[in-house]
C-alpha cells in the first residue's frame, strides 16, 4: 500500500515538473498580452523617463515608426543610422509631425565597432537621454547555412545586433542612473525563443539581447531604470525582402507604423512583450510546443523563404 501510494506520489511529482517548463512559458506569454489591455492609461513617457529619446536605426522600418510615435508624445530626439540624406528626410518626417521638438543627427555605421562609438559619445555628451532605443538590427540577405554566411556579413551582423546595442547602452545608462530615470528598449525578436536554423547567427545575437536585457534590469531596477525587452514577429520592413510573402501587410505581418505605435503603448507597462498584440497571440501558441518542434518548424519555415530567395533571384 506504502509503495503504490509513494509510487503514485512519485509520478505526479515527475508530471507536475515535467509540465512546469510549458505552463510557465505559456503563462508569461498569457500575461504580457494582457497587462498592456488592463493598464488602458496611457504612460506619459517624457514625465517618466525624460525628455530625450535615441533612436538607433531611425531612418527606415521599426526605428523610423518609433522615432515618430516618440515625436507624437513630445520626446525631443536624436536619430542615428549610416546615410545622411536619409536622416534629412526623416528629421523632416518628424518635424511635420510635431514642430516643438528638437531633432539631432548622427550619421553613423554601426557595423565598423568602437570607432564610431567614440564619435556618437562626444555628440551625446550634453543630451540627457532618457529613453534609449536599441533597434538597430542586421538580419541575413535570405536564409543561409553558416558556412555560406559572407564573413563580412557575418561580422556586420554581430557588431550591428550586439555590439551596438551593448555600447549604447553602456554610453547612456550612468547618466540616468545619476537622473534616477530612464528606460532602456531592445529590440529583439521572435527567433530568440529557440534555435533558429538557417538564421543561426541572427537569432543567436537575439538570444544575447535576452539575457543582456533581463540581467540588465536586475542591476538597474533599484536607480529607477526601465528595461524593456520586445520580441516583434515577422513586420512588414525592408528587412525581410528576401521573401515577397512578408512583403504584403496583415494583421500578423504589420506594417512598422502599426507595430511602433503599438509597441510604444507597452513602454511602462511591461517589461517583456511582442509589442503588438497579434504577435503577442502567435507567440502564446508558438510556445505551445516543446523547443525541440519550434525548431524544426523554424528550420522548415526557413527553408521556404530561402526557396523563395532563390526562386526570386532565379538561382
Ligand atoms: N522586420 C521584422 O520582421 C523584424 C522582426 C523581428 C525583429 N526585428 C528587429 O527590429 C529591428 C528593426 O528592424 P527593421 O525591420 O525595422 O529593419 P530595417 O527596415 O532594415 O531598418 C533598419 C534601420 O537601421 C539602419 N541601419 C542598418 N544598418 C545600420 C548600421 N550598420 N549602422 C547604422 N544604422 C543602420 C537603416 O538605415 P540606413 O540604411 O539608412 O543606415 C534603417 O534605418 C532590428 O533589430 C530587427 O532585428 C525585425
Amino acid at each position: 500500500m506504502l509503495l503504490t501510494i509513494s509510487l503514485w506520489l512519485l509520478v505526479s511529482i515527475l508530471i507536475l515538473w515535467a509540465l512546469l517548463d510549458p505552463v510557465s512559458r505559456v503563462s508569461r506569454a498569457l500575461y504580457e498580452i494582457i497587462i498592456p489591455i488592463i493598464m488602458v492609461k496611457t504612460v506619459d513617457l517624457k514625465n517618466q523617463f525624460g525628455e530625450w529619446a535615441v533612436v538607433t536605426g531611425s531612418t527606415d522600418g521599426i526605428g523610423r515608426a518609433y522615432a515618430k510615435e516618440l515625436a507624437t508624445r513630445g520626446i525631443n530626439l536624436v536619430l542615428i543610422s549610416r546615410n545622411i540624406d536619409r536622416l534629412e528626410k526623416t528629421r523632416e518626417e518628424i518635424i511635420e509631425i510635431n514642430s516643438t521638438i528638437q531633432v539631432k543627427i548622427i550619421a553613423a555605421d554601426f557595423s565598423k565597432g568602437r570607432s564610431v562609438i567614440n564619435e556618437i559619445e562626444k555628440q551625446l555628451k550634453d543630451i540627457p537621454v532618457g529613453i534609449l532605443v536599441n533597434n538597430v538590427g542586421k538580419q541575413y540577405t535570405y536564409p543561409m547555412y553558416v558556412g555560406e554566411v559572407p564573413e563580412d556579413e557575418m561580422w556586420d551582423i554581430i557588431n550591428v545586433n550586439v555590439g551596438a546595442a551593448t555600447s549604447m547602452t553602456r554610453m547612456v545608462i550612468s547618466g540616468m542612473q545619476k537622473r534616477r530615470m530612464g528606460a532602456i528598449v531592445n529590440v529583439s525578436s521572435g527567433s530568440e525563443m529557440q534555435p533558429l536554423p538557417l538564421m543561426t547567427i541572427y537569432a543567436a545575437t537575439k538570444v544575447y539581447l535576452k539575457s543582456f536585457s533581463d540581467a540588465l534590469r536586475i542591476e538597474y531596477k533599484k536607480f529607477g531604470i526601465t528595461v524593456q525587452h520586445l520580441t516583434p514577429l515577422f513586420v512588414n520592413t525592408k528587412m525581410n525582402a528576401f521573401s515577397s510573402r512578408l512583403q504584403v501587410s496583415s494583421v500578423f505581418v504589420p506594417d512598422a507604423t502599426t507595430y511602433a505605435k503599438n509597441a510604444v503603448a507597452t513602454l511602462g507597462k511591461i517589461d517583456t512583450s511582442a509589442g503588438y498584440w497579434a504577435h503577442g497571440i502567435q507567440t502564446f501558441f508558438t510556445l505551445i510546443p516543446p523547443k525541440w518542434i519550434r525548431t524544426r518548424v523554424g528550420e522548415m519555415m526557413n527553408q521556404t523563404f530561402r526557396n523563395d530567395y532563390l526562386k526570386q533571384k532565379n538561382i
